[in-house]
């Protein structure tokens, strides 16, 4: 063999090894894939391509100059996922803790530029001891780099973060950036100040998992969209992920074969109780609605008044808002307005069709809702939907109470079908609290008031209580029967195709934040 190619394969050899086999045995010994491993595993076998794997840093302070590994502690190239394209970056702890310097900033830099250019998503898998500190500034600058380039790509590719080791201080903006986050169970955190720090400042005592582990970002500050018992189910599920969303905001997502057949669900029926107070599961209806084993969920933990994921309607991806009688009676509140805004831009962004279940008795009351924005943050639902165009299908499946019918997909802010079940109740409130407050003082007068308000509150239901007032409108343009549901939504989207909406120009719209 040639020289100069032994000299390359040397290098090349040397770049493999990371930061040496002690780092690495330590990763494993944490229950973590290395960097390559991660590529490996994420990519279809022999895709991987790599760029800048002889990359080194140029710091020469603290001695650093004789401390030199190839790749500079990221590992950054193209591949495919399920033969689609993509883009990844693993940062790699076992060199200098995976701490991000100047030339490991560019090389991400350098990928986020081919993905936006090539039309495919970026997915960033991160595990890092944060800025490299021996560099200072420089090292600052390159986080910023990457921010302003997340910022750029928004909207253009799909970009998904893993964070699967520490990911503290500046490093957590770049993945609050991007589209969705799925975290580690038990071997990542995120948080913008550490423990430390947290009980200097504040004097309280919790350690970095409570802090900010995969749970606590899951379920208490929405941070995370999903979490995985491991590396590998982590990245396993970003790879399910991806098979629902188009590579770029100029293509339609992709579809899976799927053969119609008569599309009847007879089980639909008996999903809503009779009576309007009992709860049942939200989720039950999608599943019955949706291809099987499609559904998909975003944020399953956080705010579960509502549900927001992807999932297939005869081969093709669909994104779901829906109400979830099963927490709060589905009620709209801070978290979950916050919730289903994000998802829905998110549809919106990469030609996902929108499909709206509505059980929803109204805003939740409460000083903590009021003081907390839930005018803002019910705004941004709002503001969300109505400027969305992509195909938006909204079905109600019984209440449908006050403003937040407004909200929740109405025909009135630019939804293309209106859907009822015939059980639905589309009305300014419940029959209950209507009665009480336009009958007040006939109820009052009348020898027996309860009775009076059984009445009352009867006559009120049988007038408002129905979605035939809404139909008769041409608010909701069609009452349907559980069944047929799944056939009126195929045929719906399909219908909806080649939606095409022209806004009038502008710089950008401003969303209440
Ligand atoms: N800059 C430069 N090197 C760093 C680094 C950083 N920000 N963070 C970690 N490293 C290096 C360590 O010096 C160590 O080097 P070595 O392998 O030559 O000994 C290696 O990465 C692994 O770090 P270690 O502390 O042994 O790993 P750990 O799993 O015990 O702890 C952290 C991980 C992230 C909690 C810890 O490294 C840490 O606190 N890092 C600093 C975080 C920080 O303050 N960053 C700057 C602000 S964003």
């Amino acid at each position: 063999m040639k020289e100069s190619h032994e000299e390359l394969n040397r290098r090349r050899a040397e770049a493999l090894k990371g930061g040496g086999e002690k780092r690495i045995e330590k990763q494993h010994e944490k229950k973590k894939l290395t960097a390559r491993e991660r590529i490996r595993y994420l990519l279809d076998a022999g895709s991987f391509e790599e760029l800048g794997s002889l990359v080194t840093h140029r710091t020469t302070d603290f001695g650093m100059a004789d401390q030199q590994y190839y790749g500079d502690g990221v590992v950054t190239g193209y591949g495919t996922i399920n033969g689609r394209l993509a883009y990844v970056y693993a940062q790699d702890f076992t060199i200098f803790g995976g701490s991000l310097s100047e030339t490991h900033a560019e090389k991400i830099c350098k990928l986020m530029d081919l993905a936006v250019k090539a039309g495919a998503p970026v997915i960033g898998l991160n595990d890092s001891g944060g800025a490299r500190i021996q560099e200072g500034v420089r090292s600052l600058a390159g986080y910023a780099d990457i921010f302003y380039r997340n910022v750029q790509a928004s909207g253009v590719v799909p970009q998904l973060s893993a964070i699967m080791g520490p990911c503290a201080g500046g490093a957590v903006y770049s993945p609050a950036l991007t589209d969705f986050i799925v975290m580690v169970e038990q071997t990542s955190y995120m948080f913008v100040t550490g423990p430390n720090v947290v009980r200097t400042v504040t004097n309280e005592e919790v350690d970095s998992e409570e802090l900010g582990g995969a749970r606590t970002h899951a379920s208490k500050s929405g941070v995370a969209h999903r979490t995985a018992p491991n590396d590998a189910a982590c990245l396993q599920d970003l790879k399910k992920l991806l098979t629902y969303l188009p590579q770029n905001n100029r293509e339609l997502p992709p579809s899976v074969p799927f053969e119609l057949g008569s599309e009847w669900r007879e089980d639909l029926g008996n999903l809503v109780p009779d009576n309007p107070n009992q709860p049942y599961d939200m989720r039950a209806v999608i599943e019955g609605i949706v291809d099987a084993e499609s559904f998909y969920e975003i944020h399953a933990e956080y705010a579960d008044n509502i549900l927001t994921g992807f999932a297939r309607l005869a081969g093709k991806t669909v994104g779901i808002v829906a109400n979830q009688p099963l927490s709060l009676a589905g009620v709209l509140d801070r978290d979950s307005s916050r919730k289903a805004a994000r998802f829905t831009r998110f549809c919106d962004c990469f030609n996902i069709p929108l499909l709206v279940l509505v059980d929803v008795p109204g805003f939740l009351p409460g000083t903590d809702q009021e003081w907390n924005g839930i005018i803002v943050h019910g705004a941004k639902l709002l503001y969300a939907l109505s400027e969305a165009t992509v195909p938006r299908i909204t079905l109600i499946t019984r209440k449908a109470y006050g403003g937040a019918y407004d909200v929740m997909n109405s025909k009135h802010i630019g939804a293309d079908l209106n859907y009822a079940w015939p059980g639905a109740e589309i009305a300014v409130m419940g029959a209950k609290g209507a009665s009480e407050i336009i009958f007040r003082k006939e109820i009052a007068k009348a020898e027996d008031p309860e009775k009076k308000l059984a009445e009352k509150e009867a006559e009120y239901a049988e007038k408002f209580a129905n979605p035939y007032r809404a139909a008769g409108r041409g608010f909701i343009d069609e009452v349907i029967l559980p069944g047929e549901t799944r056939r009126k939504l195929i045929r719906g989207f399909a219908s909806l195709e080649n939606k095409q909406v022209d806004a009038p120009k502008r710089k950008h719209g401003n969303i209440p934040l």
